[in-house]
């Protein structure tokens, strides 16, 4: 599987990225805004001080004359250290003022300040000019009042402003960031409830998934339940296939052993009675093998879905043991049975413990020796434990943890046939009741020991 993009990391990523955008488009306008409104009241200032002067104009017969309100400058110096500036010029000529503060390039329009922002004496300033007509109705002359400012104020405002918007984005910033974290984690969290639900269930679970998932997984919720689904029909079509062709094999092989057994007896010549001896064998080997497959293929499918139910072990040992005594009693080999006098309770599948015990004692008859015995002990601990314990060859030195696998046979089977599925059959059902299958040699002296280790409720 390869690492993919993480749905995760993509969505705080751009969730963190659209919240930088709005921290820089906050910080802008907040600045754009800011700036405008003290910009905007310089301007007020400045015109209404212009306007002062204007309105202090008055005609007289040398011409016009200015008697300059002081207040009309005061009211500029409120703001800040910034140095103020004004001229006024009559019919061309500076009657007051600084004579070289520049005049706006069009003449304003009587009764419109004019605003214009410029360099003079090595500082920006801000200036209005306003025209005034001033005289008698016969000679109106235009009066231009120009009234400028530096703009230091403003700029300490502006820096200011940033500082403070700069702060605030960032703020803003980190808390979206933090936030975006945390939505991502809640969006993607009915992935990860979805995840648990698959993921908690054992490796044969093919039940639908029953999690509630938004409207958005749902196809995908639906398109697992409907692999699923396919899969355990696969599943239960192989299973039957199985138990089918085991059937079908294992019918006509009685009726080909049962004819070489007579041709067997009829035959003289050793070589031709040895070649029957051999396919004898062959038959038996391979109904074994079709009867074991019956047998695991009907595990695996009942391990699926357990018909657990409430069971005495000591009563399933004994009746075990009681179907298997005729095939002891051909090799005079004597079962005894050590179980405690009350019963045992267990939960679990009586069908499929049978099937686990039958293969272990199987075991214990086929690789004993003729005239033996065999112990099938019930115990209660910690654990219960079904231990099944023979005299025979036992399972030899070395590592046996490799004789539950499928096929697996032993190097000390000599020519017994068998078809290596027994312990793998008990191994399985030891697991789907959530105990172990023990496998050793008898601490007491010769033989194999092998025990069924169940958990105690
Ligand atoms: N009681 C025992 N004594 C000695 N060896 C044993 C005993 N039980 C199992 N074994 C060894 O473990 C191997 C695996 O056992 P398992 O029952 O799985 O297969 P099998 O008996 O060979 O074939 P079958 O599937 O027909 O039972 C055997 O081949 C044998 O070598
Ligand atoms: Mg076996």
């Amino acid at each position: 599987m390869t690492a993919g993009t993480s749905i995760r990391q993509r969505l705080f990523f751009q969730l963190a990225g659209i919240a930088a955008l709005l921290s820089v488009a906050f910080f802008l306008v907040v600045q754009v805004v800011a700036e405008r409104a003290a910009e905007g009241t310089q301007d007020d200032i400045l015109s209404a001080s212009a306007i002062a002067i204007a309105d202090s104009l008055r005609s007289e017969e040398s011409g016009v004359t200015l008697e300059l309100p002081y207040s009309a400058l005061s009211m500029l110096s409120t703001i800040n250290e910034d140095r103020v500036f004004y001229r006024v010029v009559a019919a061309g000529e500076t009657l007051t003022g600084y004579e070289d503060l520049p005049l706006p390039d069009e003449t304003p329009q009587l009764g419109l300040p004019t605003f214009e922002t410029l360099s003079y004496r090595g500082d920006e300033v801000r200036s209005v000019s306003v025209v005034r007509a001033v005289g008698p109705a016969t000679n109106l002359q235009n009066v231009v009042v120009t009234v400028a400012q530096t703009r230091l104020g403003l700029e300490a405002i502006s820096r200011r402003i940033t500082a403070t918007a700069t702060g605030v984005g960032a703020g803003f910033f980190l808390v979206a960031t933090a936030l975006s974290l945390w939505a991502a984690n809640l969006a993607l969290r009915p992935i990860d409830r979805m995840t648990g639900a698959v993921t908690r269930r054992g490796p044969k679970d093919l039940r639908p998934v029953l999690a509630e998932t938004p409207t958005e997984l749902a196809p995908l919720l639906e398109a697992i339940n409907s692999f699923m689904g396919r899969l355990r029909a696969s599943l239960t079509r192989t299973e039957d296939f199985i138990a089918e062709a085991a059937h079908r094999v294992r019918t006509p092989l009685a009726t080909v052993r049962a004819q070489a057994e007579v041709t067997h007896r009829k035959l003289q010549k050793p070589e031709h009675k040895q070649a029957i001896r051999e396919m004898i064998r062959a038959i038996d080997e391979s109904s074994r093998s079709a009867e074991q497959m019956l047998d695991h293929a009907m595990v695996t499918f009942r391990a699926d879905s357990l018909a657990v139910e409430q069971l005495n072990l000591s009563a399933l040992v004994e009746e075990t043991c009681e179907r298997l005594k005729p095939t002891a009693d051909i090799r005079d080999i004597a079962i005894r049975t050590k179980a405690p006098d009350e019963p045992l309770m267990f939960e679990g599948d009586s069908i499929l413990l049978q099937a686990a015990l039958q293969n272990i004692i199987d075991n214990a008859i086929k690789y004993s020796p003729e005239d033996s015995e065999i112990t099938v002990r019930v115990d209660a601990g910690a654990d219960l434990r079904l231990t099944v314990s023979d005299q025979g060859r036992g399972f030899g030195a070395g590592d046996h943890s490799k004789l539950t696998t499928r096929f697996e046979r032993g190097g000390n089977v000599g020519n017994i046939v068998g078809s290596g599925l027994g312990l793998t059959i008990a191994d399985e059902v030891a697991r789907v009741h959530g105990g172990t299958l023990e496998i050793g040699n008898n601490p007491e002296g010769v033989g194999a020991c092998v025990s069924l280790v169940l958990p105690r409720l």
